[in-house]
């Protein structure tokens, strides 16, 4: 039997936020400690954010940061393999190779062409693209499980469909007689009670909507975020406790003693707003300090990235011959 595959990413599109945490990056550290003997791959998915940061500095400043608070949350280059996107070009050969089975139409289906669509907003082909080249990422590593936040799921679909595709265009055509399939069929990993973590106003937190907690956020950006914090009595069902403040709460505390808490203090959401204050501080804290430290030593981490990419480099490139063996350009 060969050994399981994790691979997930994430854009350096800005500062990671506890959204992003507890929907995905957890799940990358929980897994890499629950399966031990699985290959695990974290990415940093610099091709994909071009399309929205489109400044050399500020492309490096984020990609650093960003490959920091994969280990300041306990990402373990030993276990894990932490690389780049763009350090490996057979993610962009084979996206092109699958832009050859992909149509338009069903490009056109994604949830991220259609919400700029509705918007009236310029879209760029990287954009349009995007579901092919996240397919390529997923299916060079022979990926099963790919741990993500539910707006991802789609994303990981067209990866299924398009190995799918791939397999029957170009694959054995009994692959029981002829062997394994080129491409696995991946399965996203979605904790259901974290599967959206809402933002400040009750929406999604996300980058886009300024709604967000800094992952690795201050006292003082915890406290202004918090303070920021949309308050509503939640209405009857919710018994008159603030939703926004407790559906944020629950993430760093039980909902047994959040019961206690919020009943005790029924009302009053200055009090309700500090205790939540203080349970993201000292969840934060030692993360923040373990970032601190390896912030100062960043050539270590452009050396991590290095053996990443090496790493990731092999598995990759022999994935991408197979494919051009089997579409016939080798
Ligand atoms: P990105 O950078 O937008 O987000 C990184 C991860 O965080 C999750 N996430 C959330 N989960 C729950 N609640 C939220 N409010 C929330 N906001 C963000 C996302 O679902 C994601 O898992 N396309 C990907 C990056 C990517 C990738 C890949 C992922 C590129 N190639 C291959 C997996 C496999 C993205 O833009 O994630």
């Amino acid at each position: 039997m060969s050994k399981k595959t994790l691979l997930s990413g994430v854009k350096p599109t800005g500062t990671a936020h506890i959204g992003n945490y507890f929907g995905a990056m957890k799940q990358f550290v929980d897994l890499q400690n629950t399966h031990r003997d699985a290959n695990k791959f974290f990415m940093i998915a610099d091709y994909h954010g071009l399309n929205f940061i489109q400044n050399a500095e500020e492309m490096r400043r984020l990609t650093l940061n960003l490959a920091l608070d994969y280990l300041a949350i306990g990402i373990d280059p030993k276990q894990s393999i932490i690389f780049k996107q763009s350090d490996v070009s057979a993610h962009t050969e084979l996206a092109w190779i699958f832009d050859t089975i992909v149509t338009m139409p069903y490009l056109m289906r994604a949830h991220a062409f259609k919400d700029a669509e509705a918007k009236d907003k310029e879209i760029n082909v990287g954009t349009f693209n995007y579901p092919v080249l996240m397919a390529a990422d997923i299916l060079l590593y022979g990926t099963e499980v790919v741990p993500v936040g539910q707006d991802q799921k789609q994303h990981i679909e067209y990866a299924r469909d398009i190995a799918l595709k791939f397999n029957h265009i170009f694959g054995p055509k009994n692959p029981q007689e002829y062997g394994d399939l080129i491409f696995k069929l991946p399965e996203p990993l979605i904790m259901e009670n974290v599967a959206t973590v809402p933002g400040i106003d009750g929406r999604k937190m996300s980058k886009s909507y300024g709604n967000t907690i800094p992952l690795f956020a201050s006292r003082e950006e915890i406290t202004k975020a918090v303070m920021g914090i949309v308050t509503d009595s939640g209405g009857p069902e919710a018994g008159g406790i603030p939703m926004n403040v407790y559906n944020i709460h629950k993430l760093v505390k039980s909902e047994e003693k959040l019961k206690e808490l919020y009943a005790m203090q029924k009302g009053k959401y200055k009090a309700l707003k500090e205790a939540l204050i203080e349970d993201l501080d000292a969840f934060i804290k030692p993360m923040r300090e373990r970032r601190a430290e390896l912030a100062k030593n960043p050539k270590k981490v452009l050396k991590i990235l290095e053996t990443g990419a090496k790493q990731a480099n092999k598995v990759a490139a022999a994935k991408l011959e197979e494919a051009k063996k089997a579409v016939g350009v080798l």
